[in-house]
């Protein structure tokens, strides 16, 4: 059912409905938009009936300090609003408050826009709303229609709301270099809860996504309302619940603090928030946020991710011509269809001292330049890609000696290093203009299939100097950085692009429409990686989740994991191979590509079909993916405390009439078994125990 948008002009009240959300807003009195309804489908009668409701409930209330104006589309400062502020701007004369006159509306197939003014000041305000399948988009543009520059102190794209409660639960992401995404699940408290990146990355520490639930949802159950914001650089959301259990929340670009001041006639728009309902819980939503990205937010929805090799772990910025070829010539025999050089292929880059910024290869290590390698990579029968930090310069470098002022810094404070590297400021068109010029002459010379885009330190003095609005850099240094990657991918269609800052802390669904995969940590220990994916994956699908096989003992950790182990878990997403292979031994080298052609095997079910997360007793989880009649279970259990017996994994996503059978062992099950016992699992003893199952329905009635 495709989503549609109705009106109701009386109240003059607005519903969207998707094929299984409605969504519902309306105008009130003072001409602010209010919140009416956000969950399963409503008829237009229904949400007048909402409305009403909300028109009759006693906002303000019982005493002079319960004053407020009820839940808001786009609450601004000003008036009896004591909540957190979605739109904060600053008027030449000092005025700080908004007052609103509804000027329009225009609804189209799927979207509805919204027009507002200030009823003095020339502010005029629109929200945005599409409906793509059940997940909302919303977005704000301002507009100074005046003469003199309007300070935004704050312009978020949207705000929530979720029914009030008793209790409300909330879900996100934390993390940091090398354990990024971790789920926290925990009772929102009375408060405002801030979730934030002040770092200009999307940040390795928080990520823009969220679930917020009753406390009751469970993986396939439950009513859960989830929101993730489409923005690189920094941002926030802030989540607010009240002594009488109302509750929402606010976000978008830039954390607090950071102003834009609006020239007149100048828009400013938001990037989307977009959001999603439903009634199956944490599951259902990751699998509507799964179909979402793949829908609508990915560059290529329908291509197959090829099982890459990556330098990094194997020589740190050691490499040149003769060691990448032997890396190459090993990763082809296993099964590699994509060799990707990671750092230290340029300039002066033999440490992370130096070199970063001069993208020209290193003589020394390339004396015939990176040609030869690329055409043996492809005579190898892999495509060729290479790393790259196209926002980044090392002091000790050609470039920064040329341009120091090229760099984010503010006159009389220091540049902050890290990792011996300052961040060149894209919001200046100059910057941004050489940036995609030496990229475009790289891609291009060498018809690269892939970078590897990565970005290793956080903003730090992050000033414009000389410019008026300094500010700014925030939203046009990740908007540059957008526009280059646009630019080289309609140049150079056969390009793809991998995601990533130092690890995880560039995932977001703004990169997303611009990249095919997302590289979420530099901790390639298998076990870390099972929550990290965990966390992933509530928001991403396995498609776009980089995944690779390295050393063991570990690099991060020290863990030593069985080769089997390590494969099983990297094929939950987009395997890749990060080790050192020329060390690996004859046997290590005929398992691995064993492993490597049973993930081909699987690999469409897993990047192109639905994912259910399941998990047994002790530490037993794993993902089971569908695809039509097919089935994938993999499974891992890092260790067997007391050696019990790990399980069932019961499968939800079976039908219970249905059969199904083993293909690797012919054994046969029936829907209802696999649903209430589970899958009989043939786990290795010890710890580190894996399994990778194929499954496909045999009766007819599927
Ligand atoms: C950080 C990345 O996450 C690593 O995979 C590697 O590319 C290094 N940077 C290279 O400096």
């Amino acid at each position: 059912m495709p989503a549609a948008v109705e009106f109701e002009p009386h109240r003059r009240l607005w519903l969207l409905t998707g094929p299984s959300t409605s969504y519902a807003v309306r105008l009130a009195a003072d001409d602010g938009v209010r919140h009416v309804h956000w969950g399963e489908p409503v008829t237009l009668d229904q949400a007048a009936e909402l409305a009403d409701r909300d028109e009759r409930t006693p906002h303000p209330a019982a005493s002079s300090f319960e004053h407020g104006v009820g839940p808001e589309e786009l609450p601004v400062e000003g008036g009896p609003r004591f909540g957190p502020a979605a739109l904060r701007v600053r008027f030449a004369d000092g005025t700080r408050a908004v007052e609103w006159r509804h000027t329009g509306a225009r609804v189209e197939a799927e979207s509805l826009r919204i027009d507002l003014a200030d009823r003095h000041y020339p502010l005029a305000v629109a929200l945005h709303y599409r409906l793509a399948g059940d997940v909302l988009e919303r977005w704000t543009e301002v507009t100074n229609h005046g003469t003199t520059p309007i300070a935004v102190l704050r312009c978020d794209s949207a705000a929530w709301t979720v029914p009030a409660g008793p209790r409300h639960r909330l879900s996100h992401l934390v993390g940091a270099w090398s354990s990024e995404f971790r789920l926290q699940r925990a009772d929102l408290p009375t408060a405002e809860t801030v979730l934030t990146s002040r770092r200009g990355v999307t940040s390795h520490h928080a990520n823009p996504w969220l679930a917020i639930d009753d406390g009751t949802a469970g993986e396939e159950h439950g009513e859960v309302f989830s929101a993730a914001l489409a923005w690189s650089g920094s941002w926030r959301i802030t989540v607010h619940r009240d002594p009488s259990g109302r509750a929402g929340f606010t976000g978008g670009f830039g954390h607090e603090g950071l102003s834009w001041t609006l020239a007149p006639g100048e828009t400013l728009e938001t990037p989307v928030f977009a959001g999603l309902h439903t009634r199956s819980g944490f599951g259902g939503a990751s699998r509507s946020w799964h179909r979402y990205v793949r829908d609508e937010i990915l560059p290529e929805t329908r291509e197959t991710r090829p099982v890459l090799y990556n330098s990094w772990e194997a020589t740190g910025f050691d490499v040149d011509e003769a060691g990448q070829l032997a890396l190459a010539a090993r990763a082809a025999g296993l099964g590699a269809e994509l060799f990707v050089m990671d750092d230290g292929w340029f300039g002066a880059r033999t440490s992370e001292r130096a070199g970063l910024g001069d993208w020209t290869p290193n003589p020394h290590r390339f004396p015939r330049g990176l040609a030869p390698l690329a055409a043996e990579v492809r005579r190898l029968g892999m495509r060729f890609g290479l790393w790259l930090e196209p926002e980044m310069v090392n002091p000790d470098s050609d470039l920064y000696r040329t341009h120091p002022d090229w760099v984010l810094h503010m006159p009389h404070r220091r540049r902050t290093e890290m990792r011996h590297q300052l961040v060149l400021n894209l919001g200046r068109p100059d910057v941004a203009a050489w940036t995609h010029q030496w990229l475009d002459a790289l891609v291009g010379d060498l018809g690269l299939d892939f970078l590897k885009w990565d970005a290793n330190r956080p903003f730090t003095e992050a000033g414009w100097p000389g410019h008026p609005d300094p500010d700014r850099v925030h939203l046009a240094h990740t908007r540059a950085v957008y526009q280059i990657m646009d630019r080289l991918r309609a140049d150079h269609p056969g390009l793809r692009i991998e995601s990533c800052a130092g690890g995880g802390g560039r995932a977001d669904l703004g990169i997303l429409r611009r990249t095919d995969q997302v590289w979420p940590s530099d901790n390639t220990d298998a076990v870390d990686r099972i929550a990290i994916q965990h966390g992933f994956g509530q928001l991403f699908p396995a498609r776009v989740m980089g995944a690779w096989v390295t050393d063991s003992p570990n690099v991060t950790t020290g863990r030593v994991i069985p080769l089997r182990f390590r494969f099983h878990v990297a094929m939950a997403g987009v395997l890749g191979l990060g080790g050192n292979l020329t060390a690996w031994t004859t046997e290590e080298l005929k398992e691995a590509a064993g492993l490597v052609a049973a993930y081909k095997v699987v690999r469409p079910v897993v990047q192109h079909g639905t994912a259910y997360r399941v998990s047994g007793g002790g530490t037993l989880t794993g993902v089971h993916y569908v695809l039509g009649a097919d089935q994938v279970i993999l499974a891992w259990c890092p260790s067997r405390p007391y050696g019990h017996t790990p399980g069932p994994l019961r499968l939800t996503a079976v039908d219970p009439q249905g059969v199904y059978r083993d293909l690797d062992t012919g054994a046969t099950h029936s829907g209802a078994a696999l649903l209430t016992s589970g899958l009989p699992l043939d786990l290795p003893a010890g710890d580190h125990a894996s399994v990778l199952v194929r499954l496909t329905r045999i009766d007819d009635s599927e």
